[in-house]
């Protein structure tokens, strides 16, 4: 039997439409706009388009946003500006600073001036470290997304097998605590693993996370596994794909979301449910 597919669009447009309930009932009655403000530095295309989904998913749920954009070569001093004024700002709830960030930034440097109250992205050192000791104030928004939609689909945690695939700071790492904090047994693989299909074909929950078109193939699928793809890859035709060869899992795993309209609409849905939290913490 192919795989139940779980629409990460559908899923997304539900858990928006509470989100902006939510954010009118704040605006109602306390007079608070959930307001996000990003942060684009340099013209790289991909990330240009995850910048403008993000401010438009904010004004169709009746959330604020800024958006900053600055080229390539700006001084780093000029950004750290910005984010001490965005700091500052009441009006300001959540603070988003776009990655990857040109090579002569300091990437952690730049993330740890964000004010840990409006680190939306949750990628403060404080809120890493929050999240490692079971007490998330702001959980990764990929990571969180896949979270929801294995909720959605009823998925059964407690003592199952997961497998992640990459251990990146923004989705394997963070991924891994939060599966471990539902009781998974959780494997961490990447470039250096040995045998990855060995433990692959093991997991009962697949999470991959690579950035490699394709990699993991149905041989290397237990039948009936929960197969999440957070890949967003551009093949040479231009069409997108995810980590996994969509045609051979389907025929393996028991869930499976595709590439794209899976975890990616998830992704931002989370980054909205993030902004409203911290709009909702400056209430006294
Ligand atoms: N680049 C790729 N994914 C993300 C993300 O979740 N947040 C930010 N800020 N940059 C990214």
């Amino acid at each position: 039997m192919p795989a139940q597919i779980i629409d990460g669009n559908v899923l997304a447009q539900a858990v928006r439409a509470e989100l902006a309930e939510k954010a009118a009932a704040l605006k109602a009655t306390q007079g608070i706009t959930p307001c996000l403000a990003v942060i684009l530095v340099g013209e790289d295309p991909a990330s240009q388009v995850y910048v403008r989904n993000k401010v438009a998913a904010c004004e169709k749920a009746g959330f604020a946003s800024l958006k900053f954009t600055y080229p390539a070569e700006v001084e780093p001093a000029a950004v750290l500006g910005k984010i001490a004024e965005l700091n500052a700002d009441p009006a300001v709830h959540g603070i988003l600073v776009q990655l990857p960030l040109p090579p002569h930034f300091d990437a952690d440097l730049v993330l740890e001036a964000i004010d840990p109250a409006k680190d939306v992205d949750g990628f403060h050192a404080e809120n890493v470290g929050a999240l490692m000791q079971g007490k998330p104030r702001f959980i990764p928004c990929t990571p969180y997304g896949v979270m929801k939609m294995l909720e959605s689909a009823g998925v059964p945690l407690k003592g199952a097998e997961a497998v992640i695939v990459g251990r990146s700071n923004i989705v394997g790492k963070p991924m891994a605590m939060l599966l471990l904090a539902q009781d998974c047994t959780v494997t961490l693989c990447h470039s250096r693993t040995q045998d990855l299909a060995f433990h692959t074909k093991r997991a009962d929950i697949l999470v991959a996370a690579v950035g490699r078109a394709k990699m993991i193939t149905g041989d290397m699928i237990k039948p009936g596994a929960v197969v999440i793809d957070v890949g967003i890859n551009r093949l040479p035709d231009g069409k997108l794909c995810g980590d996994v060869d969509f045609d051979s899992a389907k025929e393996v795993a028991g869930f499976l979301t595709p590439v794209p309209g899976g975890v990616g609409p998830m992704t931002i849905t989370m980054l909205l449910a993030n902004t409203l939290t911290a709009a909702e913490r400056t209430l006294p």
